[in-house]
């Protein structure tokens, strides 16, 4: 039998992450598995019949241990939206009321640790604040980078939106930057939470890599123009042209990559190599190019 752990609850189940964990996890024999979703959301319609599923308020501390106790959970996976990540505060506190051992905060991006204060925009202090306050409680972390999701893809450069590589003026384009679809991501989880032991785990940065890419690269895979632009376009809705800008400026700065080194235990050098045998979706695999 594998070293990890034996049951799981995932919050934010229905994020392409949280989604893929979630059947990865529900396929892994003597695994148990308890979805979580706020008392607002009917179950996943997803959900393998061996799932099990609850609603929870979020705010209500108490009622949510009493539930990871009698699910006897030993590790949360909280993939929760980008607009979620302060709930994870009272999750985390409910967790360790319960006694879970190992919680797996909703980072799954750029690299947040160790990286320079001045330099570190909003979204991801908000991120940095969840895992100290796991720190804070006592509840070891699991952080997961894995650079842009591959499903990013055409949004980070607005090929969407005129069919073209648009690149900030002020960048060069040619640092390399992990990409990796949300499967993969979602399956990773699931594979190292169950198969590794805790000490293996515990408050460990991964950085994970489906792909490596530049921003200039893309020009070739996706055979486009390169723009160099002012504002990266976007499309209709709520992704903002300076938060996509933000983004692509991190991604020059090597913020992205399994490379780029901050300090100690910031998961530089990379933990493929945890998923024994699989195979990672590259980027023309995945755009079926
Ligand atoms: N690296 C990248 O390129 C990239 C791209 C996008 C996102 N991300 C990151 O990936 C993580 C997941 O983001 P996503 O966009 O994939 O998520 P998403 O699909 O928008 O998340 C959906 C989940 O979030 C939960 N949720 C939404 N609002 C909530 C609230 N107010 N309180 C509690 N739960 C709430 C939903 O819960 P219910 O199940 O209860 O309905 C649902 O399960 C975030 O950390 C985000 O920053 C990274």
């Amino acid at each position: 039998m594998p070293a990890g752990f034996k049951s799981i609850a995932i919050a934010g189940a229905q994020s392409a992450i949280g989604k893929a964990a979630v059947l990865a996890l529900a396929a892994t024999p003597g695994v148990s598995v308890l979805v979580l979703t706020r008392a607002v959301t009917a179950r996943p319609a997803f959900l393998p019949d061996n799932v099990a599923h609850s609603g929870i308020d979020y705010a209500d501390v108490n009622a949510t241990t009493a539930i990871l106790q009698e699910h006897q959970v030993q590790v949360v996976i909280a993939p929760l939206n980008s607009f979620a990540i302060m709930q994870q505060i009272p999750l985390a506190d409910a967790a360790k009321a319960a006694g879970v051992q190992l919680f797996v905060p909703s980072e799954f991006g750029t690299v947040s640790k160790g990286i320079p204060d001045v330099e570190t925009p909003p979204y991801l202090r908000v991120k940095m604040q969840i895992a100290d306050h796991l720190q804070a409680i006592g509840l070891p972390y699991l952080r997961v980078f894995p650079g842009s999701f591959q499903e990013f893809i055409y949004p980070l450069v607005g090929y969407g939106v005129n069919k073209k590589v648009n690149i900030l003026r002020s960048l060069k384009g040619d640092t390399p930057f992990s990409v990796t679809t949300c499967d993969d991501i979602g399956g990773f989880v699931a594979h190292v939470v169950t198969h590794h032991p805790l000490a293996s785990l515990a408050n460990k940065c991964f950085r994970i890599e489906g792909d490596r890419t530049t921003l200039n690269g893309l020009g070739a895979i996706l055979d486009a123009p390169i723009e160099k632009v002012n504002d990266v376009p976007v499309p209709e809705g709520p992704l903002t042209s300076s938060f996509v800008g933000e983004l692509q400026t991190l991604v020059d700065k090597g913020w992205l990559n399994t490379e780029t080194r901050f300090v100690d235990g910031d998961g530089s050098g990379g933990a493929n190599a945890l998923w024994e045998g699989h195979h990672w979706t590259t980027l023309r695999e995945f755009l079926k190019l």
